[in-house]
């Protein structure tokens, strides 16, 4: 490797000089001995730019120069050079951060290197634990399966959602950070004073976003799960979030919960895509006159979903207010959200 070697009190000067002529290699590092500084080149300097340093052809030596170590700034980075470049696009980078646990999809044939993929997560998230996805979300409950990669085997977190806190265990209850936003954008319609349904309230997201907000001191919201451990929880959130007297947190399948409870909502929240549409003739009739409905659906357009509600809420009239992809389910399929007052 070529280098430059100057005396040493010209050194400084000269590295200045060659730094600006774009010479200068910062691969690797600068080596000094008693008297000299070995400077490492990308290229030689021409004779004028060696007069004008005061040194001349001699100055040009063969050095062994040590290189700098290239600290890696990103999981890629971490990653190159450890797995074969061929499955590098494989691995899909887009990962969940729920609290202080990472959960990442691993494709089948990068097993042998899901270890080496866990502990960048972990280095580059400085999470405390990383899980693979092991499964679909499946059963009544949503919940799937998880394979532990890295860091302590702890599924239990607290995850921070704009100013709520949110306790789970990723490995009993369904949680999605990436539905953030479609909570603020139901919070923010929540009237002080209105009734509210979460027919399947999960950990309480949706509830504890709304009972958090200000100027909301008088909402009352009945949060219904099926699954006792997204109630345990939901519990916890309750009080983490200091919203007690504001959620009531109500075991069982909503549709006999409903039908034992004697309340009419201002607005329903029916998070739960893949059969929300079974449970629209009870959301309906739990919805006061005037009152909105919050329906959830994977559909491929908005069509399907609207058709769905305004059959389920005949003769009532009703007013879409307002649709949106939610997030990509697969190639195609949304969950969407329609927003439907449901008339008289
Ligand atoms: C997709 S998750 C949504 C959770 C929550 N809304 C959120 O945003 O994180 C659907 C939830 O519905 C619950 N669930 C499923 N069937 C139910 C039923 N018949 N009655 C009440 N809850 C039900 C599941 O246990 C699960 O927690």
């Amino acid at each position: 490797m070529l280098g430059l070697k100057v005396p040493k009190k010209e050194a400084n000067h000269i590295r200045l000089l060659l730094q600006e002529k774009s010479i200068l290699n910062h691969n690797w590092k600068i080596k000094r001995s008693q008297d000299y500084v070995y400077l490492p080149l990308d290229q030689i300097p021409d004779n004028t730019l060696l007069n004008e340093m005061g040194l001349d052809n001699g100055a040009v030596v063969d050095v062994g120069f040590e290189e700098h170590k290239k600290r890696p700034r990103n999981m890629e980075d971490y990653l190159q050079g450890r797995i074969p470049p061929e499955k590098m696009d494989e691995f899909k980078k887009s990962f969940d951060i729920i609290g202080d646990v990472v959960i990442l999809e691993i494709p089948d044939n990068l097993e042998e290197e899901k270890y080496l993929i866990g502990e960048a997560a972990l280095k580059f998230t400085k999470r405390r634990s990383v899980y693979r996805k092991k499964s679909a979300i499946k059963g009544v409950v949503r919940t799937r399966k998880l394979e532990h990669l890295a860091g302590e085997d702890i599924s239990e977190t607290i995850h921070r959602e704009f100013d709520s806190r949110i306790m789970l265990d990723v490995k009993k209850v369904y949680f999605s950070p990436r539905l953030a936003t479609e909570r603020k954008i139901v919070a923010d319609q929540v009237h002080d004073g209105d009734i509210i349904i979460d027919m399947f309230t999960g950990v309480g997201p949706f509830a504890i976003n709304i009972a958090r907000r200000p100027k909301l001191e008088n909402v009352k919201i009945y949060a219904v799960d099926i699954n006792p451990e997204a109630i345990h929880y939901l519990k916890e959130n309750i009080g983490l979030n200091k919203v007690q007297g504001k959620i009531n947190p109500l075991l069982g399948d909503v549709a006999k919960v409903l039908n034992d409870l004697d309340v009419h909502a201002d607005r329903i929240i029916m998070n739960l895509p893949g059969t929300a549409c079974e449970f629209l003739p009870v959301a309906v009739e739990h919805l006061k006159p005037g009152g909105t409905l919050h329906y959830y659906q994977f559909s491929r357009d908005f069509e399907d979903p609207v058709k769905r509600v305004k059959k389920a809420a005949y003769p009532r009239q009703v007013e879409i207010l307002d649709m949106r992809k939610v997030k990509s389910r697969s190639p195609g399929v949304w969950h969407v959200a329609i927003d439907a007052k449901i008339g008289h």
